[in-house]
């Protein structure tokens, strides 16, 4: 079957190459040239290695092409699926411009078509956004009817960066959400090789339930987040505390690591969404709005555990070990490395920074601190270091590397660190919650 994605993003190309090693034939559409260059190479414009070896394969096997002509690759295909960004407008609200273009662009190929196509959204989108915003455009400027001309569905997507193909692959769960029993029951026989459960519901709920899932993520994180802060202050490692309470199955120990807070594409910008939308029906969600101030402060609990330990920063070198918004991606969206080394410069630091891969995007975003080469080379002579990503390869840096370091105090703002390698190298080490013992009074 011939299958389109609009949007040749982290989605868009993860459910591509989903599709395509189901066996189906699959045409990705962006606007981007650049991007469709890349693609058309068998090439990713994000580092994915695993979905970039498979989507090569495809390329290569010619069952996978992208082009920029969306309205031929509509035409051609069975099945549409919506996958273009929604970013965050200053408000939090989710810009809907792109899936407007797209849904345009879509609906004036369907008005040329005369088979049945189903229409899949699987861009994050606030509850009704479906109903309100897609189904009106895709109506109109298609002269048809969907549920009887063709098919509308919205099924969320769950995968973590860095596991794209894995989780599309062996997702938790499909949600199937739609509007007409034929496109819900067509969408669910293009998933029935994926062995999931399959949540069969309406398109509110299956918008909803995206969001219900990524509040649900922060929220652990900023548990844990909380916890870490107060073990710290009680003298306590948060480390057995968080493991023995995610024991319990009814909390369950996956997103229970504290750090310096949550970045990426979703997770601040969804909770931010889901805030933005409820204020606009009159309800103002005290647990949304907690989740981001206690984001909002972990990077100020690592430079407090720094200062504790080497005292005021001003003119001191601090080196920030990772930039990316987490290890393992080049992704610097939402990344907590930028408000973690914007106070450092208010605390008037010398700031140098290293990521093995986020490096050029975070050069463009904040061109005036230094950049070291590696790991090693940021340590040389600093006064003190925040781990800010967990990169695996951070977890080998000890004697050699810490001792490079003028005051060796070290702050793991991921708990990515062995606290014993560190050590042995002479460094003080700390952590989000991990902190010196309280002075006896
Ligand atoms: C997230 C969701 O996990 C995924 O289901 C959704 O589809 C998209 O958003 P991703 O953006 O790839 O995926 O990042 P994720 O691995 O969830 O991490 C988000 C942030 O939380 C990172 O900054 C990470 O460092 C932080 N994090 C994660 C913690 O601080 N502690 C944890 O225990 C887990």
């Amino acid at each position: 079957m011939r299958i389109c994605i609009v949007g040749a993003g982290y989605v868009g190309l993860a459910t591509g190459v989903m599709f395509g090693k189901l066996g189906h034939d699959v045409v990705c559409a962006d606007i981007d040239e650049a991007r469709v260059e890349i693609v058309s190479a068998g090439k990713l414009p994000f580092h994915e290695p695993p979905l970039e070896k498979e989507l090569s394969r495809l390329v290569k096997k010619g069952t996978l092409h992208a082009t920029t002509d969306l309205s031929k690759s509509v035409k051609d295909s069975k099945f549409v699926f919506i996958c273009v960004q929604t970013p965050s407008l200053p408000s939090g609200r989710i810009d809907v411009r792109p899936v407007k273009t797209a849904s345009r662009t879509v609906a004036k190929a369907l008005a040329r078509s005369d088979d049945f196509k189903v229409v899949v959204m699987k861009s994050t989108v606030v509850p009704s956004t479906t109903d309100s915003v897609v189904k009106p455009i895709l109506e109109k400027f298609s002269r048809k009817k969907a549920g009887k001309d063709f098919g509308l569905c919205m099924n969320p997507e769950f995968l973590q960066e860095g596991s794209a193909l894995k989780d599309s692959m062996e997702p938790s769960r499909i949600v199937v959400g739609f509007e007409d029993d034929r496109s819900g029951d067509m969408l669910e026989a293009l998933y029935r090789p994926i062995k999931a459960p399959k949540i069969r519901t309406d398109l509110r709920s299956a918008e909803m339930i995206k969001y219900a899932a990524n509040v649900f993520l922060a929220t652990k994180i900023s548990y844990a987040n909380e916890i870490a802060n107060m073990c710290v202050r009680f003298g306590i490692d948060s480390e057995p505390v968080l493991k023995a309470a995610g024991l319990d199955p009814r909390i369950g120990s996956l997103f229970l690591k504290p750090g310096l807070g949550f970045g990426g594409s979703c997770l601040p910008k969804d909770v931010k969404a889901l805030r933005d939308k409820a204020r606009a029906e009159k309800y103002d969600s005290k647990l949304l709005a907690s989740l981001l101030s206690i984001n909002d402060r972990q990077p100020l609990e690592g430079i407090r555990l720094l200062e504790g330990e080497i005292g005021e920063l001003a003119g001191k070198r601090i080196a920030v070990l990772g930039l990316a918004f987490k290890g393992g991606v080049d992704d610097i969206r939402e990344t907590r490395a930028l408000p973690l080394v914007i106070e450092l410069l208010a605390r008037r630091a010398r700031v140098v920074a290293f990521d093995p891969m986020a490096m050029d995007s975070f050069i463009r975003l904040m061109p005036s601190i230094e950049y070291a080469d590696s790991a090693p080379e940021a340590l040389k002579s600093a006064d003190g270091c925040i781990v800010q990503a967990d990169w695996p390869e951070f977890r080998k840096l000890g004697k050699k590397e810490f001792s490079r370091m003028r005051h060796a105090a070290v702050v793991d703002g991921r708990r990515c660190l062995d606290p014993e390698h560190v050590r042995r190298s002479g460094a003080t080490y700390l952590a989000i919650g991990y902190g010196l013992a309280p002075k006896k009074k």
